[in-house]
């Protein structure tokens, strides 16, 4: 602590919530650090300094202050699993996984052959994540290397935290959809080359999923992450059982779905498995093994008939467990919403998570599967100063229900449960105030 406050110093008072350990496996009650009236100190982009307001205030009696009162100072959340090219098409009735990809989504994603479309769509993703408090998205793009530029540009221009990659596929989608394994090798290495580690923006190596992308395109993708193993690799596994029968379909080698990733390079630590639904025990293994991320996206399991996420069981066997919209087979813009589907997926399964754990997925969950843990997800001094401030009574009936609240978790459940773009009073991304509500 010490006495010079240059201008770029920000005190935001509220309550604060950080995270001391991990909730699935410390307990909720033993894995937070909560200051009723706390204080949050950003200096030069990163979080500084984190303690009670009245001692921060003293330590610090010339930085700007921000009073939030009762709002909820949280790490800002972390989508590590959404397609920016579907913000246009969300909430697209009646079908299910396969036939929703033909129907709605591959249509739309033809659209993207237009830079225009993608500018125009990056801008109003990004506001809509923003102002649902979401500081960090890895995306899926399209097929158009234009699409990819767009995100990351817009991404660039907010501050945003970015993972994005061209999706690639080369066959079962339409044929202006298609690239080929050459191309998808040479377009998603420029990119590469072009925007990973460009501020914060971070590429990832994106095949869509086995049954649109052929063995040699798979390889292709594997020998690009083999060379560039610093950057990610997001897919699909397992979300729909008639979509894993295709697989076995189409790759009547591989041992399981995974191995149709494993057989071309493209299982490791730095992998992101979407869904990840109907597993056999040895994908279980082989991913935890691996340590690789497993994507819970937990409005699809229900909007698009997917089945259930075993969060339970996953994390019980160590799995490495992010949250996500899947933005549009998800249902939402929202982590909160997110989240709230997560508690109700977990009911359906036996398990009720506990308010703690459902704000670490979203937090210090999705920047471990984005193996981003040591610099966003938490409020912790080193930290990058991207946080969101969660009003805890932002609607009548959330309001009602808070007021009644004995603690801090019944206080934040019902805006877990109920709350939306209008709980977000703030959202602050890389130390500078980027929206507020
Ligand atoms: N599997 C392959 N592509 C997609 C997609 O765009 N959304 C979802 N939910 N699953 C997929
Ligand atoms: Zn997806």
């Amino acid at each position: 602590m010490e006495n010079a406050h240059p201008s770029n110093s920000n005190l935001l008072l509220g309550q604060t919530m950080s995270f001391t350990d991990d909730p699935f496996h410390a307990g909720p009650e033993s894995s937070v650090t909560h200051h009723r009236r706390g204080a949050v100190l950003l200096r030069d982009g990163m979080i500084a300094d984190i303690g009670p307001a009245d001692t921060l205030r003293a330590a610090y009696p010339g930085a700007p202050v921000t009073d939030y009162g009762a709002g909820l100072i949280s790490a800002g959340l972390i989508d590590a699993h959404a397609h920016y090219p579907q913000t246009a098409m969300i909430a697209s009735w009646g079908k299910r996984l396969i036939d929703w990809l033909n129907s709605y989504t591959f249509p739309e994603e033809m659209r993207f052959a237009d830079p225009e479309v993608a500018t125009e769509t990056a801008a109003r993703y990004l506001d809509l994540t923003r102002a649902n408090g979401t500081t960090t998205i890895a995306s899926f793009c399209t097929i158009h290397p234009t699409s990819v530029e767009a995100l990351f540009a817009a991404a660039q221009m907010r501050g945003q935290r970015l993972v994005a990659g061209k999706t690639c596929m080369d066959r079962n989608a339409p044929v202006d959809l298609r690239d080929t394994a050459q191309s998808a090798y040479d377009d998603s290495k420029a990119l590469l080359e072009r925007w990973h580690g460009v501020g914060r923006l971070s590429y990832a190596i994106t095949p869509r999923f086995s049954p649109t992308s052929s063995p040699a395109q798979l390889s292709a993708l594997g020998s690009l992450w083999a060379e560039h193993p610093d950057c990610l690799m997001q897919t699909h596994l397992s979300e729909q059982t008639d979509e894993i029968a295709w697989v076995h379909e189409l790759f009547p080698e591989a041992r399981d779905y995974l191995d149709t990733y494993e057989m071309h390079g493209l299982l490791g630590p730095g992998g992101l498995y979407g869904h990840a639904i109907h597993l056999t025990p040895r994908e279980r293994d082989r991913l935890r093994e691996v340590d690789a991320g497993l994507i819970h996206c937990p409005t699809p399991n229900t909007f698009i008939g997917s089945g259930l996420f075993d969060m339970a069981g996953l994390m019980a066997e160590g799995q490495r467990i992010g949250l996500a919209t899947d933005t549009g087979g998800g249902s939402s813009f929202s982590m909160l919403r997110t989240m709230a589907a997560a508690y109700e997926i977990g009911q359906l399964r036996g398990a009720a998570l506990h308010p703690a754990q459902l704000l670490w997925l979203a937090t210090v969950g999705s920047s471990r599967a984005l193996r981003m843990d040591d610099r966003i997800g938490n409020l912790a001094p080193g930290m990058e100063a991207d946080l969101v401030v969660l009003d805890l009574a932002s609607t009548p009936a959330i309001a009602q229900r808070s007021a009644r609240a004995g603690d801090i978790w019944e206080a934040i459940f019902p805006t877990i449960m109920m709350g939306d773009d209008r709980a977000v009073q703030a959202v602050w991304m890389n130390g500078t105030l980027a929206a507020s509500g």
